[in-house]
């Protein structure tokens, strides 16, 4: 069978707030993530605040689009509470045993996101932490070491709180200023060592959950539509000062994208499934298109919603759009207009139940075909290169007694979606740049907090109330990963 083409960047995906922890050393500030407490498929996970005037102190989901924090209130780290990010799987003290892992996989690449509190500490100072911005170094110089490309995310749902309480988030025009300088102090000092970036990670998350996508602290659609603004705008300016800075620097959108059914063949659920893809595709067509969609002015106009611009945002968006198009796509939604059909109970996951999948736990559906139609979709409409930033299958591993670790369920997950991306290459002639698995040593769930729901090729001894040792164990996946590396993706067996 034919793999991939020569310099095919195979790897793995992690984000700092879900893996580094350390999350109040080294000069660390605290981060929107900081502030998140633990769920399960059915619990969501609550945001924590404290009332400046009386003290009290109360919680509210923080997924979902109605996520407003309490006048008075300010998000805070509450004693007597659990935040997973606070240690995460201690990729902070742990990365060159990690590394290590990901090198002997033969990874060529590995997505990361910096934390922008490790480096401006309050989103808005000045002046960056020096200590932050070596511990990068040395995570960088690691990587090379062992010839692994970093691919760096600048913000993955970790913006700092300051931003929040003191701005209200990104709705406020201030943050284009405060990421634009965290943008060019990371360029220049990693310049030579990290030549892929992305900007916003899963940036249409906005639609569906704004306080973790943008710090927001009212999220109301005037206000999502302008944090969506002031992103856009931050991520065109990013790619400019990229280019400045070395021009060999490439900057990518980065989509939380999967492909949309229409449950029944009947007209209007297939009308459903066009408005609802312009939710996701609207965010691309301006990030990677370079201008704002008709559809989603008439949208605007019919709500009434009135973004704050200047003058030179949209000659910005057309100048400087996205280098390349990277998405997450774990699996397929479906939808209907009919009310008597299985609505299904996925976190995170949108639509009814897909009769032909088969689900995890947490109701997400494996569809073999799901990153063809998505890889062709997206090349279709963009004429960029694209690259699979997140891919994988959440599970909850069981330990044998003998310290092994059987995920066949995840091999078998993986073997249908990268034979359906290799068919989007070989037989379509998608231009695709990289694959990184997502969560490639174990981490916390953003979706719902929890470490029972594992990802990696790498077993993390860790539970869902942060007890456990922390130490590593390598998976079954582990070994058929690196064969099919070291096969550039022609043995899959
Ligand atoms: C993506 C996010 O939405 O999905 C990741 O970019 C996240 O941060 C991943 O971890 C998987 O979702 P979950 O909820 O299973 O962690």
């Amino acid at each position: 069978m034919k793999g991939f083409p020569e310099g095919f960047l195979w790897g793995g995906a992690t984000a700092a707030n879900q893996y580094e922890g350390a999350w109040n050393e080294g000069g660390k500030g605290i981060s929107t993530a900081d502030v998140i407490t633990s769920g399960s498929h059915t619990v969501p996970r609550r945001l924590t605040y404290k009332n400046v005037k009386t003290g009290e102190t109360g919680s509210i989901s923080a997924f979902g689009p109605n996520t407003k924090i309490p006048e008075d209130c300010i998000p805070a780290v509450i004693e007597g509470e659990y935040y997973p990010s606070h240690v995460a799987t201690d990729f902070y003290h742990r990365y060159k045993e990690d590394i290590g892992y990901m090198a002997e996989m033969g990874f060529k690449t590995f997505r990361l996101s910096i934390n922008w509190t490790r480096i401006f500490p309050n989103g808005d100072d000045e002046e960056p932490n020096e200590e932050g911005l070596k511990f990068y170094d040395a995570v960088f110089d690691e990587c090379l070491k062992y010839g692994i490309e970093p691919l760096v995310t600048l913000s993955h749902y970790e913006t700092p709180l300051n931003l929040t309480i003191k701005y209200g988030g990104w709705s406020n025009r201030k943050c284009i200023d405060f990421f634009e300088r965290y943008a060019k102090t990371v360029f220049k000092r990693y310049s030579g060592k990290v030549k892929y970036w992305l900007t916003f990670n899963e940036i249409n998350i906005m639609e569906f959950a704004p306080f973790i996508a943008g710090g927001l602290a009212d999220p109301s659609p005037q206000n999502r539509a302008q944090a969506a603004h002031n992103q856009f705008v931050a991520s065109a300016k990013a790619v400019k000062a990229a280019h400045e800075i070395n021009p060999e620097m490439k900057v990518g959108q980065m989509l939380a994208y999967q492909p949309s059914y229409a449950y029944t063949c009947d007209p209007d659920d297939q009308l459903l499934v066009m408005e609802l893809s312009k939710n996701t595709l609207f965010y691309a067509d301006v990030q990677t298109g370079g201008k704002y969609p008709a559809y989603r002015l008439k949208k605007y106009e019919r709500e009434g919603i009135v973004l704050d611009t200047e003058p030179e945002d949209f000659e910005l968006l057309e100048k400087y759009p996205a280098d390349f198009l990277s998405f997450s796509c774990y699996g397929s939604s479906t939808f209907t207009t009919h009310k008597d059909v299985d609505q299904g109970n996925g976190n995170f996951v949108f639509g009814v139940k897909n009769p032909y999948l088969e689900t995890n736990e947490w109701g997400w559906a494996t569809d073999k075909n799901c990153l063809r139609i998505a890889l062709n979709t997206l090349y279709e409409r963009y004429h960029k290169p694209l690259w699979i930033v997140e891919n994988g299958i959440g599970w909850d591993d069981k330990k044998e007694e003998d310290g092994s670790i059987h995920d066949s369920y995840r091999i078998d997950y993986l073997r249908k979606n990268i034979s359906s991306m290799r068919d989007a290459v070989n037989l379509d002639g998608v231009e695709l740049m990289g694959y990184t698995m997502w969560g490639c040593i174990d981490l916390v769930s953003a979706g719902t907090g929890e470490m029972k729901k594992r990802y990696g090729f790498v077993y993390v001894d860790r539970d869902d109330k942060g007890n456990g040792t922390l130490e590593r164990t390598k998976k079954d996946s582990f070994y058929w990963y690196k064969k099919v590396i070291e096969t550039n993706g022609a043995d899959l067996e």
